[in-house]
């Protein structure tokens, strides 16, 4: 697959996805509006949209519906923009900026803040298990997406790896295996579970198939890198570009990939572990064209 023929995909898959967060982001005009305009801020303000690009790429690959894949990675991308939300919290990151705006806590009064990480926290599961949700798939598969995004989203993955991260803080010499562990909680969890769903509205439910294993080794390492990444870019990115404040782990006394290795140091595992992910989905064959060309566009990307 060539680097225009990837750009086309995802920006099919990416005009869907926004225009679905439109919908799931309507305020109604109730008294407590001002948590529903919070939250569409932040689900509205920008973001590269990662995770429902995967789920909507991972349910291509192996046959499953278009529009029910959108549909789930856009309820993992509200659990995605709850993350961010609480993540930029003064008890958290304490970052003002994000997806180029300034963040949610600075443009609306902090409880609403709050709160409105715990409402697309909440409203991703409604989604999942409203019945109206999805065109093709089994009340089985859909009890299965529910899972599948609880365990990553919770204290065995995202919630367990930012734990890791705050008590992390000014920690010294701390471990590669420590670091490694965080990153594949904190951001590698929520990054597997968005392919995975893809891999089971795509009928692959066999968490002992080869395919599975397969998906999940690949999104595995992509999240890894992608953290990695992330690390680097908060040392060289631009704020401008990058859309969220450069300095702030060393700000915050984080410890790093970047801390651990040096920025060359840092670059050699990104390369090593987008390698492993390209390699594992080598069984997919040509199918696996747009997750591994994604995956090769995502170690030069600049936000
Ligand atoms: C930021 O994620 C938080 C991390 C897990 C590194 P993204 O870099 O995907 O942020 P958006 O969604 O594009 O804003
Ligand atoms: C956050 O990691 C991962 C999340 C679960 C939100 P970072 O704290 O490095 O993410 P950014 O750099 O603020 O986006
Ligand atoms: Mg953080
Ligand atoms: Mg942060
Ligand atoms: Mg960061």
């Amino acid at each position: 697959m060539s680097r225009t023929e990837l750009e086309t995909e995802l920006k099919r898959i990416t005009e869907a996805v926004n225009s679905k967060l439109e919908e799931i982001a309507r305020v109604p005009d109730v008294p407590e509006k001002s948590v529903y305009e919070a939250m569409r801020y932040s689900l509205l303000a920008g973001g590269k949209r990662l995770r429902p690009v995967l789920t909507a790429a991972a349910a291509v690959m192996t046959g499953g519906d278009f529009d029910d894949a959108v549909t789930a990675g856009c309820a993992l991308e509200c659990v995605h923009t709850y993350s961010l939300i609480h993540d930029d919290l003064p008890c958290m990151d304490d970052d003002d900026l994000r997806r180029g705006k300034p963040t949610c806590h600075k443009v609306f009064p902090e409880n609403i803040a709050l709160l409105a990480g715990d409402g697309l926290l909440t409203k991703a599961f409604e989604i999942i298990s409203a019945p109206d949700s999805f065109k093709t798939l089994s009340a089985e598969t859909v009890n299965k997406l529910a899972l599948c995004l609880s365990r990553a989203a919770g204290c065995g993955g995202m919630i367990g790896g930012q734990v890791i991260d705050l008590e992390s803080e000014n920690m010294e010499n701390i471990s590669a295996e420590r670091l490694t562990l965080m990153h594949r909680k904190k951001t590698g969890a929520m990054i597997e579970a968005a392919a995975l769903m893809g891999a089971l509205i795509g009928g692959i439910t066999d968490e002992n198939s080869g395919e599975y294993k397969a998906i999940s080794d690949y999104a595995m390492n992509l999240g890894l890198a992608f953290q990695i990444k992330d690390d680097i870019l908060d040392v060289v990115g631009d704020e401008n570009v990058l859309g969220k404040p450069v300095g702030s782990d060393e700000q915050q006394g984080k410890n790093t990939f970047v801390t651990l290795l040096g920025i060359s140091g840092a670059e050699e595992r990104l390369k090593k572990c987008t390698a492993d992910a390209i390699g594992a989905i080598e069984i997919f064959g040509e199918k696996g064209a747009f997750l591994r060309e994604l995956a090769r566009k995502l170690v030069s990307r600049d936000n």
